[in-house]
């Protein structure tokens, strides 16, 4: 699990950070995103951005990844003691200046992000990119039931997209401008990969699911990620929701251990998490437990 500080403030850089900006501009006047897109490699399109970036740059993944299909990256700030929030449903400063500025450069390279709907409520979130150069990506939220009130801060109109996500028998009342996406659900709510592809068929291809604990937790059970960004803050909260809850019961020697790459943001650490093909193909480590008999 490498651990690279120097290329963590290499990649935060001005200058590291117009380069990227610049090859995810290029990839869209590709028509990269847009729903029936000619196959990789005819002509008018490119697997890569025009503009070249270091393969090993943090946001590489997601700026080289394949432009027929989607990419899913979720991002969560936790404490310490594994919290999302404190004791009173507070998340907005868990995470350092750094931190929220990574959240930022996420959000600007996307073009959706994707809340639950117990946080937009919670939290009623801007979900914008004040804290870096960039574009205001889409704003999505799930909201199976049409609970999420049409006057939170996601829904204002500032030329961003805005979509609410809601079941078939959902009754909505938004402004115009507010796109509502119908998907299919069965009695456990959207399976992540109908979302996933309700969402790219609307020409929203780079995905960041931002939270809570439920959405993200659930995409992983359902591996509907490529990726995760999971930034833990050198903070104790000692109360409030903890982060990921799996459904699946695992023992320690069989988990999954997904090829992971590490960067300091300050005091706050990212761990990057590889859970697409490519890095659960061969290289997904077993736990390997001591023998007691042996020691
Ligand atoms: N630290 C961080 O990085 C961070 C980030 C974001 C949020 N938060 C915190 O997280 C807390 C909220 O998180 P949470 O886990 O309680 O809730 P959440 O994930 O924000 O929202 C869960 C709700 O979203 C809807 N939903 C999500 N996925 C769905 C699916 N596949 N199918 C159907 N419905 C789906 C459901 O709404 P219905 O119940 O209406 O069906 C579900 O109850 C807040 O305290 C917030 O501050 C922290």
């Amino acid at each position: 699990m490498p651990f690279d500080v120097d290329r963590s403030a290499r990649d935060e850089s001005t200058e590291a950070w117009r380069a990227l900006l610049g090859a995810r501009r290029a990839a869209r006047e590709l028509s990269d995103g847009e729903p029936g897109l000619p196959p990789v490699g005819a002509p008018g399109r490119a697997a890569r951005p025009a503009i070249a970036i270091p393969p090993d740059t943090l946001f590489a993944p997601l700026l080289h990844s394949d432009p027929a299909r989607p990419f899913v990256v979720a991002q969560l700030g936790q404490s310490l003691d594994g919290r999302i929030a404190d004791g009173l449903g507070e998340s907005r400063y868990i995470n350092g200046r750094r931190g929220l500025t990574h959240l930022h450069r996420l959000r600007a390279l996307v073009d959706a992000v994707v809340i639950g709907a117990s946080t937009a409520i919670a939290d009623d979130p801007g979900l914008d990119v004040r804290h870096v150069e960039g574009d205001n990506p889409a704003r999505v939220v799930i909201d199976r039931r049409g609970r999420v009130p049409p006057t939170l801060r996601l829904f204002r109109a500032d030329g961003a997209r805005r979509v609410v996500v809601v079941g078939a028998g959902a009754r909505v009342a938004h402004a115009p401008g507010v796109e509502v996406l119908r998907v299919r659900e069965d009695a456990d709510g959207f399976a992540p990969a109908d979302l996933v592809a309700a969402l790219h068929a609307a020409g929203l291809r780079r995905q960041l699911i931002e939270g809570g604990a439920e959405t993200v937790s659930r995409f992983i059970d359902a591996g509907a990620l490529d990726r995760l960004h999971l930034i833990v803050a050198p903070v104790l909260l000692g109360d409030g929701p903890t982060g990921f809850s799996l459904k699946r019961p695992r023992r320690l020697s069989d988990c999954d251990r997904p090829p992971t790459r590490i960067y300091a943001l300050g005091g706050d650490v990212l761990f990057d998490c590889d859970f697409s093909d490519a890095g659960s193909a061969g290289q997904r480590q077993q736990v390997e437990m001591a023998d007691p008999q042996v020691e």
